[in-house]
């Protein structure tokens, strides 16, 4: 099986502290998908949880049974953990052993779509079969290529956020290998004042040099077949599109 090594962008704790203020709550358009049938399910495990802010969000509903995040990226995980009445797990989804413990998994923000591999894939899913009760759903959703969402990767579509110093970082994607009907890799770069403090502390750019302050990282998503972004429920027969 594929070793899991969680991406930079989810494990450094300086790129997960822009996470937040980079995919702000109200601009998540999953949400109103998952919330209802989370609300509604007795055990949920959020494979991929990141910050954890969907958990957080569910038990501040008053959702008051068993509710469990798992990521890889203990970055993610750090931020997550304020909360001490949900239970955070630090695996990726292909190692993890539940066994008829959950009536939902869920997988919001493309976090499927990180699990490249097939093998990977392959166990992942054995896993949320394995974690589910009799009966139990599985709900991710992965992009569709045809919505060519990866054509608007580039550098003049960069996003400015408010890192958590009050300075502006500038976050910029720009595909790197095109998409080949399976797999597309695309960079991340943060610019910003901020980083290049963050590159000076760790010695990496001497004080006052010229060096770029740049964080610059390479990752592959497969991209699923679907309409606009599919949702895929399994185990319940149906699914829906979120927009
Ligand atoms: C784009 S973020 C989405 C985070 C969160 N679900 C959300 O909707 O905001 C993708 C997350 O998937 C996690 N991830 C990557 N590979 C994974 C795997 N094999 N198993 C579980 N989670 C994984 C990453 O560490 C990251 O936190």
């Amino acid at each position: 099986m594929t070793q899991h090594l969680p991406d930079r962008l989810f494990a450094d704790a300086y790129l997960t502290s822009l996470h937040d203020a980079w995919c702000p709550r109200d601009a998540r358009d999953d949400y109103d998908f998952y919330l209802p049938r989370i609300m509604s399910a007795g055990a949920v495990l959020d494979a991929g949880c990141g910050t954890g802010t969907l958990l957080h969000e569910v038990r501040q509903r008053g959702h008051s049974g068993r509710l469990c995040g798992l990521d890889p990226a203990d970055g993610m995980l750090k931020r997550a953990r304020w909360r001490d009445d949900i239970e955070w797990v630090c695996s990726d989804l292909a190692s993890v052993t539940f066994a008829r413990e959950f009536d939902l998994v869920v997988m919001t923000g493309h976090a499927f779509q990180a699990i490249v591999a097939d093998d990977d894939i392959r166990h992942s899913i054995a896993s949320v079969r394995r974690a589910l009760v009799a009966g139990g759903c599985f709900a991710f959703e992965t992009r569709n290529p045809s919505a060519r969402a990866r054509e608007r990767w580039r550098p003049d579509n960069a996003v400015v956020v408010t890192g958590p110093d009050g300075a502006p970082v500038r976050i910029a994607t720009e595909v790197v290998v095109p998409f080949d009907g399976r797999t597309v890799s695309f960079t991340h770069t943060f610019t910003g004042n901020a980083l290049r403090r963050e590159l000076e502390r760790l010695h990496l750019s001497p004080p006052g040099s010229e060096l770029s302050a740049e964080v610059n990282e390479v990752r592959a998503w497969t991209l699923h077949m679907g309409e606009a972004r599919f949702v895929w429920l399994a185990g319940e027969q149906k699914s829906g599109a979120i927009r």
